[in-house]
């Protein structure tokens, strides 16, 4: 990444404030200087989700998301960093240089808003139709499907009147010429160069991305005429602004409560997404017209780890049902497969037989893997070993392998060590911890990933416990052996390393380190930077060094990113204890550095006893006395 990108990623953080961003999401409280509130991250009654609005982080204790506005931005939103940072400087007006000399890209930015604008204005001319005069035969239908007032609002349907100027009239009235109106997929333009509206006589349906803009529409006609040969629903293509397979419908206004739920509900049919939202079931979105597809899993899979998926019972249905548990299972992620009864879609069920009767469905839908191995299992024997291959090798992360297949051979009747042993390792993804080193890619999702979450990294140390007292008695016991088990490198460990520490001690002066950046240069005389061992702990050591205190955080993440954010919010120790402390840390820092040098003396005195070299041993034992001496021996 470069220098550049750095700018940016700073402009926007000073000019959008953190607990703004933060309130249009959820309800904050100032308690004791600090915003409050429940975390969006995972589902709580009361809140432990933290704001640090000075310096602009966030931390919850209780699942332990953590980071600051851009994270905050990519997670809630199901973003990737790149695309955040571009919507975020979009907001705050904030130039990103890198794409500034390239008039082509220049090109197509202008394009994509003019389509925006234009999504925009055609919005609002639906939804004037419904309204009006015109719009009665809609409404009318909108009425004969029980369609509650409050989600035709919410999902800002609208009625297409069905004439061939009416959206192209509007879109000329803002400006916009035909031509363009061609070029966003609102108009259409036959053989002979004449232009219409694409969407007449139908109900619509805005489709909208995660800010909450219409990137496109779908409409389905309501009164079906025998002489034309329609479809019953029609979609917008691809355009600049909108590719199919990318986006879910109802997602804008689902993601909420998907989060919240750590749930989604997903359907096939827009009507099915509109009348679970009318009974309460907030958390679902719908494919568009097409079958589910690995984006769409993995923007899902930024809100929640588990889906529900729902299909038609008929073959087809189940097949797509299947097709889907793999791309979901392969993510990582869990799903239930609730098949609906002959004849019926979750809106012809709920709306006749009510949530009961859809809730006994979901119970008892099977979850993911046992609807693969009941599906798969009908096989031939082949093409049961073809399907279960095909599976491991496709799952995103090789560690999922182990997972699955002691439970696939056990549903499938093979012999697990024999699929272990023909198991060919997934492609495994380079893994960075440094995304930012790797140009322009900058690997947020691996970044949000690892910064936070109730899924993320496991085993984190009890953060309040740690705040509160640094240097009283330390939970040793948590921290210890976490250290290996960070899974960067399976290098074997150089046998001679530097001599086994507690890993507490380690994030004690860490700690310090993060709480009183300004007293770096004490810490690094009293010894404190030789004790760190972990290369997280040093990366970020070095962090300071290189960035001071300010905006450290922009260079860090990982581990060191957590660690830093994770004490910054909760630094709550008075000023003047401050120097007290400061004492302390450095007296326990002297004494450590005299047990180290004592250690290793005795480890060189048993090497030297070993090979038997008088002279040697007098002259160590004569320092060890010496060192034992000034340490009261206290090791
Ligand atoms: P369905 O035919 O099951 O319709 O198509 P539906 O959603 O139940 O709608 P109603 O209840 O009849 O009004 C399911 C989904 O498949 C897509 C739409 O997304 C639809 O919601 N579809 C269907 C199309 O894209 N085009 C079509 O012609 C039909
Ligand atoms: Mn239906």
């Amino acid at each position: 990444m470069s220098g550049r990108d750095y700018s940016a990623v700073r402009e926007i953080k000073a000019r959008l404030n953190l607990a703004d961003m933060a309130r249009r999401y959820m309800d904050l409280r100032q308690v004791s200087g600090r915003w409050k509130g429940l975390c969006p991250f995972h589902q709580e009654k009361t809140p432990s989700f933290s704001i640090n609005e000075q310096e602009g982080f966030y931390y919850c204790f209780g699942c332990h998301a953590s980071g600051d506005l851009i994270d905050f931005y990519c997670r809630i939103n199901g973003l990737e960093f790149r695309e955040a940072i571009q919507q975020l400087a979009e907001e705050a007006g904030v130039e990103l240089t890198e794409y500034k000399p390239d008039p082509k890209v220049q090109q197509e930015r202008d394009l994509r808003r003019q389509c925006l604008r234009m999504y925009d204005i055609a919005r609002g001319h639906f939804r004037n139709c419904l309204r009006g005069a015109g719009g009665q035969a809609c409404r009318a239908y909108i009425a004969g499907r029980s369609m509650a007032p409050e989600v035709v609002e919410n999902f800002e349907l609208g009625w297409a009147p069905d004439e061939w100027q009416s959206l192209g009239d509007a879109l000329q009235q803002e400006g916009f010429s035909p031509a363009q109106g061609v070029a966003s997929g609102l108009l259409s333009r036959n053989d002979r160069g004449r232009i219409y509206d694409r969407f007449r006589g139908r109900l619509i349906f805005p489709i909208k991305d995660l800010s909450g803009q219409v990137i496109a529409f779908g409409g389905r006609i309501i009164v079906k005429d025998e002489a034309k040969e329609q479809a019953k629903y029609i979609n917008s293509s691809d355009t600049p602004i909108y590719k199919k397979g990318e986006h879910l419908y109802g997602l804008f206004q689902a993601r909420r409560a998907i989060s919240a739920q750590k749930r989604a509900l997903l359907t096939e049919g827009y009507m099915d997404v509109l009348t679970l939202h009318q009974y309460g079931y907030e958390n679902a979105c719908g494919v568009l017209g097409t079958a589910l597809t690995p984006e769409q899993v993995k923007r899902l899979g930024g809100f929640c780890s588990s889906i529900d998926l729902i299909f038609d019972g008929d073959e087809a249905g189940r097949k797509a049902a299947l097709k889907s548990c793999e791309m979901i299972l392969g993510r990582g992620m869990q799903c239930r497969v609730v098949l609906m009864p002959d004849g019926e879609d979750v809106d012809s069920l709920l709306q006749e037989q009510g949530t009961e009767a859809f809730e006994q469905l979901l119970q008892t839908a099977p979850d993911g893997v046992e609807y693969c191995i009941d599906a798969v299992s009908r096989y031939a024997p082949r093409d049961v070993l073809d399907w279960v291959k095909r599976f491991l090798e496709s799952l995103v992360q090789p560690e999922l392998q182990s997972f699955y297949i002691s439970r696939l051979a056990g549903g499938l009747g093979l012999d697990e060590a024999v699929l272990r042993n023909s198991a060919v390792p997934p492609r495994k993804a380079p893994q960075t911890r440094y995304g930012m080193e790797n140009g322009p890619g900058w690997h947020a999702g691996e970044r949000s990933r690892t910064t936070g979450g109730p899924n993320g990294p496991s085993g984190r140390p009890s953060a309040q416990g740690q705040a509160a007292r640094p240097f009283g008695k330390k939970g040793g016991d948590g921290y210890m052996g976490k250290s290996g088990k960070t899974g960067r490198t399976s290098m074997p460990q150089p046998p001679v390393a530097k001599p086994s520490l507690a890993v507490p001690l380690e994030e004690t002066v860490l700690l310090f380190l993060v709480r009183y950046p300004h007293h770096l240069v004490v810490l690094e005389e009293h010894g404190g930077r030789e004790l760190l061992q972990s290369p997280w702990a040093e990366r970020l050591w070095e962090a300071v060094v290189e960035h001071g205190t300010g905006d450290v955080v922009t260079y860090l993440s990982g581990k060191e990113r957590e660690f830093w954010i994770r004490h910054r919010v909760v630094n709550s120790v008075p000023a003047e204890k401050e120097q007290e402390e400061l004492r302390d840390v450095c007296a326990f820092l002297d004494k450590n550095r005299r047990q180290q040098q004592g250690q290793s003396l005795v480890a060189a005195m048993r090497h030297v006893r070993q090979g038997g070299e008088p002279d040697a041993d007098m002259e160590l034992l004569r320092v060890l006395n010496e060192s034992l001496g000034r340490s009261n021996g206290e090791y």
